[in-house]
């Protein structure tokens, strides 16, 4: 499936800048959402301003789709250490409410507020797709080691609000597409820390996860919508 439009929530980031340059290469028109609403406006790339945290910004992002709604969107946010170098916890000793919070408020409720702002410009009865970022980490069955607890549970509540919307929008848009994508490890600033003891050949670049994310969003059904999958298409068990 070739897109006309797509908007990234979060093209400032390492793997979101990447979705958006790859989809601009090939002739779709981006919408590139950062907080500052500085991404460089290269061919076929036109900028705007979000926060996560911040309703209104969205509210008026979605705004100003509306004339010409994008046909593709894209939450490539997320945070996994907090601006104040709050890692992931490794221990239920090391729960902090506020730091809890502060993470399920970028990878849970953002996203959440984003489908609440776009989905309402998707057409009843033509292909529209919303995929947001969501980790492997973020499935309850596949989780064999622990750890990381804020952010497993943000990614797990994301995949449950995907699943929600899916169900809720199959009702009256049935070519819609709604769902959670893991990139793989990706070198970014987000990956960075964790990088260490990664064996040889799991890193990849952001612009190849790039491609693998839009590989497998061409090939979507509706019948895949809700579900959570991984950059070489295959479904994360719930
Ligand atoms: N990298 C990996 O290996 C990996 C693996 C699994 C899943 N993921 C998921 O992939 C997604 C993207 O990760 P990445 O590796 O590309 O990370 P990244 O390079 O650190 O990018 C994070 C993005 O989130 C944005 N963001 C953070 N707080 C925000 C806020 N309050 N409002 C608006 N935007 C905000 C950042 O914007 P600013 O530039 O304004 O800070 C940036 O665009 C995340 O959801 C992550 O959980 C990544």
């Amino acid at each position: 499936m070739r897109w006309k439009r797509a908007a990234i929530f979060g093209a400032s980031g390492g793997i979101g800048e990447a979705l958006a340059t790859a989809l601009a290469g090939g002739g779709t028109q981006v919408l590139a959402g950062s907080r500052s609403g500085a991404i460089p406006e290269g061919a076929g790339i036109t900028s705007f301003a979000f926060d996560l945290t911040d309703e209104a910004s969205i509210a008026a992002a979605a705004a100003q789709m509306r004339a010409t709604p994008p046909d593709l969107v894209i939450v490539a946010s997320g945070v996994l250490t907090l601006p104040d170098g709050t890692g992931p916890e490794r221990s239920y000793r090391h729960l902090e409410a506020a730091a809890m919070a502060e993470i399920l408020a970028l990878n849970t409720i953002g996203p959440a507020l984003i489908a609440k702002h776009i989905l309402p410009l998707f057409q009843r009865d033509a292909p529209a797709t919303f995929a947001a970022l969501s980790a492997r980490v973020g499935s309850i069955g596949d989780n064999r080691i622990g750890g990381w607890h804020s952010y497993r549970a943000s990614k797990a509540a994301l995949n449950m609000l995907l699943r929600n919307f899916a169900i809720e929008m199959a009702r009256t848009h049935k070519q819609a597409r709604i769902v959670g994508l893991h990139p793989g490890t990706v070198d970014t600033a987000l990956s960075g820390p964790f990088q260490k003891n990664l064996p040889d050949g799991q890193l990849t670049s952001p612009a190849q996860s790039a491609q693998h994310l839009l590989d497998v969003l061409a090939n979507l059904t509706p019948a895949d919508s809700g579900g959570v999958f991984d950059w070489k298409g295959a479904r994360i068990e719930p």
